[in-house]
């Protein structure tokens, strides 16, 4: 197969996504699923590369994401799917604001200033009460509740944006035995955090660097799963240009597609390598199928 995996199931390249991209050929993966780093939120290095680092949202953060999209709309072939799974960004001191920052409005936005087709997104639901322990938000404590229900607000949801790339899509996506009961449960505007359970994620620990005060939140197994199965066909190129601990590629692997991903971080390049080798060796289909639950 004459494509920019040169015969190779996968790669994780070490490189900042935005720079690497400008270097891929046009057209180059069939889809892509990913989460973009949180800007302000979770700072995953010291390098200035690092989008999480970015805290203006109207300034650095803003230029970066503006950068890394004009680049992503040559990678993706025409009709073909994007898929971004993102949240709302709380009002911190560290960002300076009072109000919740609109994270999803601004991908949404620099996506179709570079030329993006917005479809639509499908909010994934969060348990609130796991939200009110793991964040300590005072919005969700029963406290506030007692003192001033003026404060309070129901948990944020997850976001998953689906775009498409400008043009026709050459290869219609028909395979993958699809069947109408899934497609009716999926097609819910709002999926569940039920069925899309939290802690349904690779392992983060082997990813941990040893200065680490945050670590990494992996993308969920299921959801992976689902628009994996939806917008690819068997053995197309699913690319995250932000690629973590690898769980889209685990779940591509383990689905019989193809892997394309960039990461900046030591640490979880190689945790994302092993995971890889994991999904390689496993039957297509099997791991996935099992860990993810059966839909
Ligand atoms: C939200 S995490 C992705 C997690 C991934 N979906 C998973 O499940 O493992 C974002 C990742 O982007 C990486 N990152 C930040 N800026 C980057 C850049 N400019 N190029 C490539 N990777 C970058 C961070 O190191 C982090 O691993």
């Amino acid at each position: 197969m004459s494509d920019i995996l040169n015969d190779k199931r996968w790669q994780i390249v070490q490189e900042d996504c935005i720079e690497h991209m400008a270097t891929m050929p046009e057209h180059s993966v069939d889809m892509s699923v990913f989460s973009p780093p949180f800007p302000s939120l979770f700072a995953y290095t010291n390098s200035e590369c690092d989008i999480g680092n970015s805290e203006d949202f109207a300034g650095d953060a803003k230029l970066h994401l503006a950068f890394f999209f004009h680049q992503f709309i040559r990678v993706l072939k025409p009709g073909r799917v994007a898929i971004i799974h993102c949240q709302q960004i709380p009002g911190l001191k560290r960002n300076g604001e009072l109000s919740t920052i609109d994270f999803r409005g601004l991908l949404i936005r620099l996506a179709k200033r570079a030329g993006f087709v917005y479809e639509t997104d499908w909010p994934i639901t969060k348990n609130p009460q796991v939200q009110a322990i793991r964040t300590r938000s005072t919005k969700l404590q029963f406290a506030a509740l007692e003192r001033d229900r003026a404060v309070s607000a129901p948990a944020f949801n997850d976001y998953l944006i689906k775009l498409r790339a400008p043009g026709a899509n050459a290869v219609p996506i028909t395979e993958n035995n699809l069947t109408r009961n899934e497609w009716i449960n999926w097609a819910e505007g709002v999926w569940d955090w039920q069925q899309i359970r939290q802690t349904d994620t690779l392992n983060t620990q082997e990813g941990k660097g040893e200065e680490d005060t945050k670590h990494i939140c992996p993308l969920q197994l299921p959801v992976i799963k689902r628009v994996v199965r939806l917008y690819t066909n068997p053995d197309e190129i699913v690319f995250s240009p932000f690629t973590g601990i690898g769980s889209e590629g685990y779940v591509s692997l383990s689905l019989g597609r193809r892997f394309y991903g960039c990461e900046i971080k030591n640490e979880y390049i190689a945790a994302a390598r092993k995971n890889l080798k994991k999904a390689e060796q496993s039957e297509a289909g099997q791991l996935a199928l099992f860990e993810c639950g059966h839909e």
